[in-house]
């Protein structure tokens, strides 16, 4: 006998649209879960660094902080919000490969989408086993796993740069630097100290932020971070900018952020390779 079913088959068909729309934001929102993909190797770091993260200069110090510097999809990039994000990334030949595989950091957007990451040579070297560099790179794609993990940045806060087409002081640009953890900033707002006016800042691209509308200085800076499906407001309620800020400088905003996305999703593999 037929056990009748609780739905009715056109509502079973509404579900499994559901389904098949939810489910790619499901993978999505699943950073820290292992991805297999592909890796390409890209012989000049220099172009990576001065990527379309636009951190120039500064990527040298990221790169030290967080990782090897690398390109990322446009899956991965998702229009700059991916600048600065973290991955560890590994590649499957056992006999390249070692198993830690390497850290790498987002600074630039890679033209393809035939592979996930593309990686400079230090970072190719930091995969391989020892004295299997030159081996790796001789292949040009490799298979690869990889995961988002936390940004570390030990000894830096989270550090605005003033743009150089800043002019105060209301037109203030800004780019974050040193984005610890494994978040997004999705808003950012200004004030001047000891004030509660707050005035929005609108993302130009990445990690770049800009108003025409800024205070006089001194400013202090709030942003909106997420993880998953996790979201806060990080305060950098001191003077981030002085009276005088100075297009060009660096200023630190006395914040560490070093939160980890939590994520809904799947248990997923989120042990460290070693
Ligand atoms: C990559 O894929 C996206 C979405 O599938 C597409 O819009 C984009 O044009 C592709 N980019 C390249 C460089 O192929
Ligand atoms: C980070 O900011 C705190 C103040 O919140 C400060 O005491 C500390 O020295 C700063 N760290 C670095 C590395 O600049």
């Amino acid at each position: 006998m037929a056990v009748p079913l609780p739905v009715r088959p056109a509502s079973l068909l509404v579900w499994l649209l559901l389904l098949l729309l939810l489910l790619p934001l499901l993978a999505s929102a699943c950073d820290r879960c292992v991805r297999r993909s592909k890796a390409a190797f890209h012989a000049s770091s220099l172009t990576l660094a001065g990527g379309s993260c636009g951190y120039g200069a500064e990527a040298a110090s990221l790169g030290a902080g967080a990782g090897f510097l690398a390109a990322a999809s446009p899956a991965l990039y998702r229009a700059g919000v991916g600048c600065g994000a973290c991955f560890q990334v590994r590649c499957k030949d056992r006999e390249l490969c070692a198993a830690a595989g390497a850290r790498v950091v987002v600074t630039d957007r890679a033209t393809t989408n035939r592979t996930d990451l593309v990686l400079g040579n230090p970072a190719l070297a930091a995969m391989a086993r020892p004295g299997m560099a030159r081996r790796l790179a001789q292949l040009r794609t490799v298979d690869i796993e990889y995961k988002r993990v936390p940004c570390e940045y030990k000894h830096r806060n989270l550090t605005v740069r003033v743009e150089e087409r800043s002019r105060a002081p209301g037109e203030l640009a800004i780019r974050f630097l040193y984005q610890g953890g494994q978040t997004d900033i999705v808003a950012v707002d200004v004030a001047q100290v000891g004030s509660s006016n707050w005035r929005f800042m609108t993302r130009d691209h990445g990690p770049a932020w800009s108003t025409t509308q800024a205070p006089p200085g001194p400013l202090q800076l709030r942003l909106v971070v997420t993880g998953g499906y996790d979201g806060k407001w990080v305060w950098a309620d001191r003077e981030v900018l002085p009276r005088r800020w100075r297009a060009g400088e660096l200023y630190d905003t006395g914040v560490q952020i070093t939160d980890i996305a939590q994520e809904g999703c799947f248990p997923c593999d989120t042990h460290e390779w070693e």
